[in-house]
């Protein structure tokens, strides 16, 4: 495999961290490039499941680098009991995670504005993980803000947050919440530096130097397409860029080094969090909770369900660039008798086959839908395309071609094998 971009084609959640975790056999250094722990990536490995946040779903691996870079945003403490996690499971975590002395971090005041924020906006709330994204993002932006090459140094550092804590909780005062205690807080964060210091390293040098040795290298993306600060369904999106771009600023590996971009999407739509969702169906999300399956992975959310939304895809695989598509979570439409695709979006009488920039407009479309007999049999145990009930390839062929790009892997179940090679 050569430099490899993948991306999520939808709103997040379509099953990135199992893809990743499939295709690291081919790659020798993964790479996640933007986003925090407002990700959770499931991972089935064997019989052990595991929830990653922050560390690139490679860490599973033996002989597989990591990479946390530039573009990530990083609360010290969350990382720090995700590494203690992951040791305390048996899996190794030393020489084989670098983070990126560029990344910005989180910082208590970051999670308590996020909280404040959604409670102001009331019913226009984003419907965060309040993890402090956002607000990290956006004291990067502004220039005020601490990066992991702050942790370095214990004195500056301790300066650094007496100032910054000191402005924040004036902000939070502001708005009515109670401000943020130096300690324990400051002591917290001083452990957590000591313990992250030896993963701390120029993480650009690092790429480009393996590059040189001929590594190949996978970047994981985090949220997915619609959430992407720019192209998504503004202000209902997450502080990052979500699409194929983002993996080369959040990482300092230029864009003609890569080679292919791979989307992930899901044989139907689900999203986390509020915003625009033409093809929610009721019907969808009560099936699909009542197999167990759609809650959040961060933060215990049931998500929103619908149809698959080829307006949707279509857009994501122009903006990102998609050569290849992984389809997950077939197995989950596996006793749906007549199933639906939305092949355009209704707006105040006219037809659109691209979504509106606007998310306002975009609540308001109605979709127009295409329907697909359902085959009515479990597909998890099968491994071969030609395998598959001839009403399920109909049916992902016909995702593919919609969407405009080839398809290469479906999947259907959590598992490592439960994935169909094209
Ligand atoms: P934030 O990233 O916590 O600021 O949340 C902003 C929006 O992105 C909310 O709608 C979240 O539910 C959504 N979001 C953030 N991270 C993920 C993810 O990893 N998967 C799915 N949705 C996410
Ligand atoms: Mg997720």
């Amino acid at each position: 495999m050569a430099n490899t971009i993948l991306v999520g084609a939808q709103w997040g959640d379509e099953g990135k961290g199992k893809i990743i975790d499939y295709l690291t056999d081919e790659a020798d250094i993964v790479v996640r490039s933007q986003g925090g722990n407002n990700a959770g990536h499931t991972i089935v490995h064997g019989s052990k499941k595991f929830v990653l946040h922050l560390i690139p779903s490679g860490i599973l691996r033996r002989g597989k680098i990591c990479v946390i870079g530039n573009g990530v945003v990083v609360d010290p403490l969350a990382l720090v009991t995700e590494i203690r996690g992951l040791t305390g499971r048996g899996i190794k975590v030393g020489r084989n995670l670098l983070l990126s002395d560029c990344a910005h971090l989180v910082m208590p005041w970051h999670r308590a504005l996020d909280e404040q924020r959604e409670l102001r906006k009331g019913k226009n709330k984003i419907g965060t993980t309040k993890r402090g994204i956002g607000p990290a993002y956006g004291d990067k932006a502004a220039r005020t803000g601490l990066r992991v090459g702050d942790l370095l140094d214990a004195e500056s550092f301790t300066e650094k947050f007496r100032l910054r804590l000191r402005e924040n909780n004036a902000v939070l005062r502001s708005l009515g919440a109670k401000p943020i205690p130096l300690q324990p807080f400051l002591r917290h964060y001083l452990a957590a530096a000591k313990a992250l210091r030896p993963f701390i390293a120029n993480t650009v040098v690092y790429l480009h130097e393996a590059m040189t040795r001929g590594r190949r290298l996978l970047f994981e993306g985090a949220q997915g397409t619609y959430l992407d600060l720019d192209l998504g369904t503004y202000p209902f999106v997450t502080s990052s860029n979500t699409t194929a771009g983002g993996a080369c600023t959040g990482s300092g590996v230029p864009p003609h080094r890569m080679d292919t971009v791979i989307g992930v999407m899901k044989a139907y739509t689900t999203r986390v969090g509020e915003g625009p969702f033409p093809t929610e169906d009721d019907g969808v999300s009560d099936l699909l909770h009542g197999m167990g399956r759609e809650f959040g992975a961060t933060t215990g959310r049931a998500r929103r369900c619908g149809w698959f939304d080829a307006v949707a895809t279509r857009y994501a695989a122009m903006i990102n660039g998609i050569d290849d598509l992984a389809i997950t979570n077939l197995d989950g439409l596996d006793h749906v008798p007549v199933i639906k695709v939305c092949t355009a979006y209704r707006l105040d009488g006219k037809l659109l086959r691209h979504p509106p920039t606007e998310a306002a407009a975009w609540k308001r479309c109605r979709p127009v839908y295409t329907e697909f007999p359902g085959w009515m049999k479990p597909t998890s145990a099968t491994r071969k395309f030609s395998r598959l009930p001839a009403a399920a390839r109909r049916y992902v062929r016909a995702l593919a071609d919609l969407t405009g790009a080839r398809l290469s892997i479906v999947s259907v179940g959590a598992g490592h094998d439960e994935t169909i090679r094209l």
